[in-house]
């Protein structure tokens, strides 16, 4: 039987991408708990930032590039020497990458493969043999997206890479149940975050510039999509979907009828291209 994560204090938690974001508030809520935090991430002045923000609270900040595979190495012998275990692995680090398809550059599909998939799994293979072996209930959680749930258009490695975190999570929650280990695939909608400006998306017209003024308008709070998560690890749940918006209703279409959601897909793109 796989236990789930109910009582969070002093568990040991770590966190990719947590300078920011919903990574940031992910990293401040089970902080909050009593948790004590490593917070990941490749940009120091954030990391410096979200370390006075959680200041009082029990928290270790680490600059590692997920990319970086023999560094993500390093940073779980690190953080194994220093607290003995890891309770809760949450692979997050992630960058948004899009424009034409035939148009992307070969640099920014493998930046975004890099950093989104192959981010994950240095985290895996850093972390869970160790976790294997520390024994007990543990959990990891990866952000994917709803972008890695439906294909949307201008945003092919993006989608790519998350539809892939989504299969790799359910192929690692299947493996891992023998170990007393859960899988959570977070997927949100849209959040308000730093993703977007930090990206390399470049859109026809004024596409991308309506979806920013629309995300930071009307996209999710990092911290409510951070209660979801934590929600998620203290029920067990294996797909997490959070602050999904209109993108819910076309993932339920899309289970139901494929040809009606590709039909919608396509009128939805022709329409949105002329903004
Ligand atoms: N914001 C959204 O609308 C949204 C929606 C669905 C999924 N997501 C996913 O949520 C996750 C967190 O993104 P966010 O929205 O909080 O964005 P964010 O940009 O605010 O935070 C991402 C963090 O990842 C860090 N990062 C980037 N490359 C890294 C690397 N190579 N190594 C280590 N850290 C790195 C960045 O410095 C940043 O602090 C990502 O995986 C993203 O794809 C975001």
């Amino acid at each position: 039987m796989v236990l789930s994560m109910k009582n969070l204090k002093d568990k040991i938690v770590v966190i990719s991408g947590a300078g920011s974001g919903i990574g940031l508030a992910t990293a401040q809520a089970f902080a909050e708990k009593g948790a004590r935090v490593h917070l990941v991430d490749i940009d120091g002045a954030r990391l410096k930032a979200a370390a006075d923000k959680l200041c009082g609270f029990q928290i270790t900040t680490h600059l590692v590039d997920c990319r970086d595979g023999q560094a993500v190495m390093q940073l779980a012998e690190e953080i194994y020497r220093q607290d003995g275990r890891v309770d809760i692995l949450h692979n997050n680090a992630g960058v948004c990458c899009g424009g034409p398809v035939h148009e992307i550059s070969l640099e920014d599909w493998r930046w975004s493969v890099d950093v989104n998939l192959w981010g994950t799994i240095h985290g895996i293979r850093a972390f869970v043999p160790r976790m294997i072996e520390q024994g007990g209930p543990a959990h990891i959680i990866n952000t994917a997206s709803m972008a890695g749930l439906v294909g949307l258009p201008y945003v092919a490695p993006y989608c790519a890479t998350k539809f892939a975190v989504v299969g790799l999570s359910e192929s690692l929650a299947a493996e891992l149940a023998a170990y007393d280990i859960r899988v959570t695939t977070v997927c949100p909608g849209a959040v308000a975050t730093n993703v977007l400006k930090d990206g390399r998306v470049n859109l026809p017209g004024q596409w991308l510039s309506k979806i920013q003024r629309a995300v930071d308008r009307f996209g999710s709070d990092p911290e409510a999509v951070a209660a979801d998560i934590l929600a998620a690890v203290r029920s067990g749940q294996s797909l997490k979907i959070t602050a999904a918006g209109s993108m819910l209703p076309l993932w339920i279409l899309k289970r139901a009828s494929q040809s009606v959601y590709d039909r919608i897909n396509r009128l939805a793109t022709k329409f949105a291209s002329k903004l």
